[in-house]
């Protein structure tokens, strides 16, 4: 009797340890990016050079105010003023004495949604991944040029830090600026 006990209890460990691998492989797959929205963000981020500790960052800055209640609109006024701040700082290195209208212009001029910002999205490609409502044209300068800015929130809000985001957009202005010179 005791020896049945013991081949049960045997039996049960081992049923259960084999389970419990089974049950690994079979969640396994769930964890890596499969829906087309998670495949484009891990492609933005090797676009952009970054990877996010918090992808939920990263699919915050790329949801628009017509999809859902969580979107990227305060992301987006952050990375508007991370992109002010770090231009302003490389001006202002360059030519201590630049006048304020001289810093002013040069601001409005990358602020620009229309030009510059705009610009700088649709060469990444953002129209394709921002998630917008079916009645919203995700191709609009003000929806790319919002999710444009909000990816710079965003890395700011992951590292905790504004300098590495400001880094981030450098990197991704600059290529783009001279991607449109080679033109
Ligand atoms: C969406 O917006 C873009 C840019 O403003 C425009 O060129 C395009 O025609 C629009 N598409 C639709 C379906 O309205």
């Amino acid at each position: 009797m005791g020896r049945f006990i013991i081949l049960t209890l045997f039996l049960l460990a081992k049923f259960s340890a084999f389970q419990a691998h089974a049950g690994n492989e079979v969640r396994a797959p769930i964890l890596k990016p499969s829906s087309p929205f998670s495949l484009a963000l891990e492609t933005l981020q090797k676009q952009i050079g970054y990877t996010f500790q918090s992808i939920g960052l990263l699919r915050r800055a790329m949801t628009h105010s017509s999809f859902s209640e969580e979107n990227n609109k305060a992301l987006s006024i952050l990375g508007a003023s991370i992109i002010e701040t770090s231009v302003s700082l490389q001006y202002l290195k360059k030519d201590m004495e630049a006048s304020a209208k001289d810093l002013n212009h040069r601001i409005s001029e990358i602020s620009q949604v229309e030009s510059s910002c705009s610009v700088d999205a649709m060469r990444l490609g953002l129209q394709k991944v921002i998630r917008v409502s079916p009645k919203t044209n995700a191709s609009t300068p003000a929806v790319v040029c919002g999710a444009f800015r909000a990816i710079f929130g965003a890395i700011a809000m992951d590292t905790g830090k504004s300098d590495d985001a400001g880094k981030v957009f450098w990197s991704v202005h600059g290529s783009e600026v001279g991607g449109a010179a080679a033109l």
